[in-house]
């Protein structure tokens, strides 16, 4: 019998889930089947996200004394830049198998690398993060739950605290229905929506062509918790 494809083994493996209405328990499939080398991560680049360094660059903050909460951390490469910037960083993704290959991937890493689930956070983490990082995890979601996973990204983020949100757009005008996920990018309203809450503004808004497809965008947003 020939093996499959591993990327194909990727879409199967999301598609399965979500023909069984279990929208996030094909995350941990996909990176059991990974660490087996049945499958490919299509999302691990081996590297932190270059709009999350570039925002590093720019505005230079200082982490010290500064907690960081990573969000669907996954194989951990932003999380590891977080944490060298100096925040006492907190990693979590609801897949066991990627925390594990997080703490692999990083052995000397000074982030703590927890599972947990975005819509049943520990209490604890309420409104607790001076650094709140979301890259593309909202978007791995069915549009049907992003309006209350982005409420709880925004519940993380402490008074003062800044929120980071990288995302691919979606095509202006192209309907829900249209969107054939995983991913369904987010629309600039959605993106707006982070700052839902009235002490939460958004303060940056950018737009910038995608590296690996010239005709799709990504958006990197900033908002700052009064
Ligand atoms: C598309 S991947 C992005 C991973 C990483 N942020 C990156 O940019 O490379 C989405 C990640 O979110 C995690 N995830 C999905 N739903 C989640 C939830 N409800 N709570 C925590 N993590 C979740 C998945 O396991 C996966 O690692």
């Amino acid at each position: 019998m020939s093996e499959e494809d591993p990327d194909l083994a990727s879409r199967r493996i999301a598609h399965e889930s979500l023909t069984r209405d279990d929208p996030t328990g094909w995350f941990e499939n996909l990176y059991s089947a990974a660490a087996d080398g049945a499958a490919v991560v299509p999302w691990d680049r081996g590297t932190a996200n270059p709009l999350l360094t570039e925002w590093f660059e720019a505005s230079e903050p200082n982490g010290t004394s500064k907690t960081a909460v990573v969000i669907g951390a996954g194989t951990g490469w932003d999380a590891e830049l977080v944490a060298d910037r100096g925040y006492q960083t907190t990693a979590f993704d609801i897949s066991p198998t990627a925390v594990e290959t997080a703490q692999r991937n990083h052995p000397d890493s000074q982030a703590q690398y927890v599972v947990a689930d975005l819509f049943n956070q520990p209490a604890e983490w309420q409104h607790a993060f001076d650094l709140v990082v979301e890259i593309y995890t909202v978007q791995a979601l069915p549009i049907a739950l992003q309006a209350t996973a982005i409420q709880k990204v925004g519940e993380l983020v402490a008074p003062g605290g800044t929120l980071v949100v990288i995302a691919s757009a979606r095509a202006e005008g192209q309907p829900d229905a249209e969107v054939e996920g995983p991913p369904w990018p987010l629309t600039k309203a959605t993106i707006r929506s982070f700052a839902s809450a009235p002490d939460l503004r958004l303060i940056e808004l950018d737009e910038s062509p995608s590296p690996s497809n010239p005709t799709a965008t990504r958006w990197r947003a900033e908002f700052l918790r009064d």
